[in-house]
């Protein structure tokens, strides 16, 4: 099959020979199915890579964050504070719960939730705080930490883009009271589909497991249901899959960094006309992708066409929550100034774990010929 029009992608995954080999072992052994030992392995051993005690993997990242929420008891008439700029399964994981998703604009330094604005929205209802780790750049955790434990929520941290990624010499995920990936076939390393929840709370991963699977009824009443759980199981094959690729997550993670160090090289020399991305001097940002800003919509769209003519594909950043049609009615007379602007100007480039130098300078080199030509 073609692998599409354009020449270098924004992200594709890579599957090799061992990935082949271990789902063709899980394929032989029989053990397809969510509760096969491949499953265990995998949440064992990603979970671990995390620095946490504990994994719950789903059938998707949309599926664990909902979990998450469902696991912390969220429900109707709670609230959940979370970044407008974000994709919309953040926002979406919380209407699922029935609870109201609260908006906050980012802040301009890592394009993440801005911790100074939350406590402003924490109300009664408020149960939970969900940053999420933009592009692969962590969110200051301490700071959401130190708001969450003063007024009495939980943190669920969105780490579905940042695998690999550190504050403070801490992998994301482990720094909330749950973090949730996702392994979607573009990220860091990939099930095709598929999610995962890490936690350290025993109590909160046993819950989540139950969950996941219909909350079956326990003590031999295995078809008697006493609150309502989901069919979010990761198969057998995905687990393998996943065991396979997280041999290379650290070779996956230093190839998005590379790729960040190449870029800045060729575009911190075009005078300004480039915004880099963000690295916070206390964090490591996984570049799951490598996205800059440009000066105005115009330019950004301009030179998004300018690529796309040349082979090169690319992508515009998240619309806000505040501006999706099935979310905006509900914020109508607020201002997310930061958001807008993140959205008007960023994008994405080429970002893959494959991604060769070569590419790197290609991408650059067109890049430079925009701004020469216009
Ligand atoms: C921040 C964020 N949260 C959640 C998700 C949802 O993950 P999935 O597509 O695996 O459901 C994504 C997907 O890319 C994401 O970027």
């Amino acid at each position: 099959m073609e692998s599409g029009i354009h020449k270098i992608p924004v992200a594709s995954p890579q599957l090799t020979e061992a990935d082949i080999s271990m789902v063709s072992e899980c394929l032989r052994s029989g053990w397809v199915s969510g509760t096969s030992p491949y499953v265990e392995e995998f949440e064992r051993k990603f979970a671990e890579f995390c620095g946490c005690k504990y994994g719950v993997a789903t059938n998707s990242g949309t599926s664990a964050l909902h979990l998450a929420l469902a696991t912390l008891k969220v429900g109707l008439r709670n609230e959940v504070i979370i970044p407008t700029f974000t994709m919309i399964a953040t926002a979406n994981a919380v209407t699922y719960t029935n609870a109201k998703p609260i908006i906050v604009d980012s802040e301009s330094q890592t394009w993440n939730i801005d911790p100074a604005l939350i406590s402003k929205k924490v109300t009664q209802r408020t149960r939970v705080i969900m940053p999420i780790d933009t592009y692969g750049h962590p969110a200051d955790m301490d700071s959401i930490m130190e708001i969450a434990g003063k007024q009495g929520l939980r943190v669920v941290e969105d780490a579905a883009e940042a695998h690999g990624g550190e504050y403070k010499s801490r992998r994301t995920g482990s720094l909330g009271d749950i973090g949730c990936f996702s392994f979607y076939a573009n990220k860091i390393i990939t099930t095709g589909e598929g999610g995962m929840l890490v936690t350290n709370d025993e109590e909160l991963a046993v819950r989540a497991k139950w969950l996941r699977a219909h909350a079956f009824g326990r003590g031999g009443r295995h078809f008697y249901h006493e609150e309502l759980g989901f069919g979010y199981r990761m198969s057998g094959v995905q687990a393998a899959l996943g065991l396979s690729q997280l041999e290379r997550i650290e070779i996956n993670v230093r190839a998005r960094r590379r790729n960040a160090r190449l870029y800045n090289e060729h575009l911190g020399k075009l005078g300004g006309e480039v915004i880099l991305p963000p690295e916070a001097n206390w964090a490591k940002n996984a570049y799951w992708m490598y996205s800059v800003l440009l000066k105005n919509r115009r330019r950004r769209n301009e030179l998004m066409e300018w690529l796309a003519k040349r082979g090169i594909e690319t992508r515009t950043f998240f619309y806000p929550i505040h501006r999706q049609p099935f979310y905006k009615a509900g914020y109508r007379q607020l201002r997310f100034p930061v958001a807008d602007m993140l959205s008007r100007t960023g994008v994405n480039l080429p970002s893959g774990n494959g991604l060769s130098e070569e590419e790197i300078g290609t991408v650059c080199d067109e890049i430079r010929s925009y701004f020469h030509n216009n």
